[in-house]
């Protein structure tokens, strides 16, 4: 393609969300921060970009998030600036900028919003994805690890999938836990570095956690038989993972166990877990997320418990597709269109559509000049249920045709009674 028609094209990695699709898109979204909000999750929106640090120091410099994929550039005042690539690191700051954290507790907050990561763009990863999630922040009590798992399960429901739900707890960072279950993988990845693909071998040192992560084929032989971290985390989170665990089986979200589930970014502790679906071919996680128990004192702040989750917008839709099935109805948002025949009918047709929104109706009308049939088609493919015509003989006698697209009914009534008509 010629340089110069670049400018016709989405930067590699991104797309435009264009109707009828970007109804669904609007459609999902608004499910989810509805059904949050159901639970007491207020919405928050964090500037696109942060600074740099916040991800550094948040996400963790160990992970890929950080150390490949982020967005970062020196604004023209110096400052180093990132894309926000995921939305946990920006809300903490948020909490902690405001003072949050010193009113009622936890502090609930739900999110819609677009994170940038720069990776290989395939079927379900792009370079700009939507991200619905909440995040409770301020207790430790398991009971709301359980709250905000049943929360996601159940939107990822109402949005017509199956999810299936892995769980595991990753302990916490304290030598008696995570850091002397660390020492043992290390020194059985040491043993077993020959063995390991050769990209999994320079993460040892920097991050031997994500050793689990690995698609790699040999690296997957290894790790089959790789010391697990439940083996080894301390009483109290070893409880802790215990009564999440019962609180889900109560309020009835099935769950597997999944010990080798690690999550790509650094913040972490405790409970962690990921949604899979059919369907979604190598990208098979929907969302997921976990406790970051150490997030706050990270970024500078105070001791601050929290748990939250992300699911990505464009892979539920995938998921969807897949199943060939979009079992939520998305209603057309037009209602009635009126078709009009004749210049003074097309005022009137401005008119009647105008006081049918006002009305709160949804209502279009052609501005084409169309023949009847040009509109009738027009009609129908803007999904209105009702056509409503004004022809020369309706104008003389101050009328209208009010036809039921679906059933094909037609009668006429008179033009201040349209309303009452297409209100049924
Ligand atoms: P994450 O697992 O990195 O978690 O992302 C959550 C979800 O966002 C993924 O499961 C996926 O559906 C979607 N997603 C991620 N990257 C891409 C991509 N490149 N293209 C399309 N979709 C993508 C987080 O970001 C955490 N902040 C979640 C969380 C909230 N943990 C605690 N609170």
């Amino acid at each position: 393609m010629a340089e110069d028609s670049k400018i016709f094209t989405a930067p590699k990695g991104t797309k435009d969300i264009l109707p009828p699709q970007s109804w669904r898109w609007e459609h999902l979204t608004r499910l989810a921060l509805d059904t949050f909000a159901r639970a007491g999750f207020a919405p928050i929106t964090t500037p696109d970009f942060e600074h740099t640090e916040l991800f550094e120091r948040g996400v963790g410099n160990a992970s890929e998030v950080v150390t490949k994929q982020m967005y970062t550039f020196p604004d023209r005042g110096g400052r180093s600036l990132t894309l926000r690539p995921e939305g946990t690191a920006p809300v903490m700051r948020a909490v902690l900028e405001h003072g949050l954290e010193r009113g009622p507790l936890p502090v609930k907050l739900a999110y819609a919003q677009a994170m940038f990561r720069y990776e290989r763009p395939q079927k379900g990863r792009t370079r700009q994805h939507l991200q619905v999630g909440a995040e409770g922040i301020g207790s430790a009590n398991p009971l709301l690890d359980a709250e905000i798992i049943e929360l996601s399960h159940r939107f990822l429901q109402e949005a017509g999938l199956e999810p299936h739900l892995l769980l595991n707890s990753i302990g916490h960072e304290d030598a008696s836990c995570r850091q002397g279950y660390i020492k043992v993988l290390s020194g059985f990845l040491q043993e077993h570095a020959p063995e390991l693909a050769s990209d999994d071998r320079q993460r040892l040192e920097t991050n031997p956690l994500r050793t689990f992560d690995s698609k790699e084929k040999r690296t997957v032989e290894v790790m089959k038989d790789a010391p697990l971290l439940s083996e080894y985390i301390c009483d109290a989170c070893r409880e802790h993972f215990a009564e999440v665990c019962s609180a889900l089986d109560d309020v009835g979200v099935d769950f597997e166990l999944e010990p080798r589930l690690v999550r790509g970014l650094d913040y972490y502790t405790r409970t962690t877990f990921e949604y899979q679906v059919a369907g979604l071919g190598s990208q098979s996680a929907v969302g997921g997320g976990g406790r970051y128990d150490g997030l706050s004192e990270a970024l500078g702040g105070p001791p601050l418990p929290g748990i939250g989750f992300g699911l990505g917008i464009e892979r539920i839709l995938l998921a969807l597709d897949s199943k060939g099935s979009w079992t939520t109805t998305v209603e057309g948002p037009i209602h009635v269109y009126v078709v009009a025949l004749g210049d003074e009918a097309e005022r009137a047709a401005l008119k009647l559509a105008i006081d049918l929104r006002r009305a709160g109706v949804g209502a279009d009308f052609d501005l084409m000049s169309r023949s009847m049939k040009g509109q009738m088609k027009d009609a129908s493919r803007s999904g209105a249920r009702y056509a409503v015509i004004l022809g020369e003989d309706e104008m003389a006698k101050g009328t209208a045709a009010v036809k039921d697209l679906v059933t094909t009914d037609q009668k006429t009534v008179a033009l201040d009674e349209v309303l009452a008509a297409v209100r049924t």
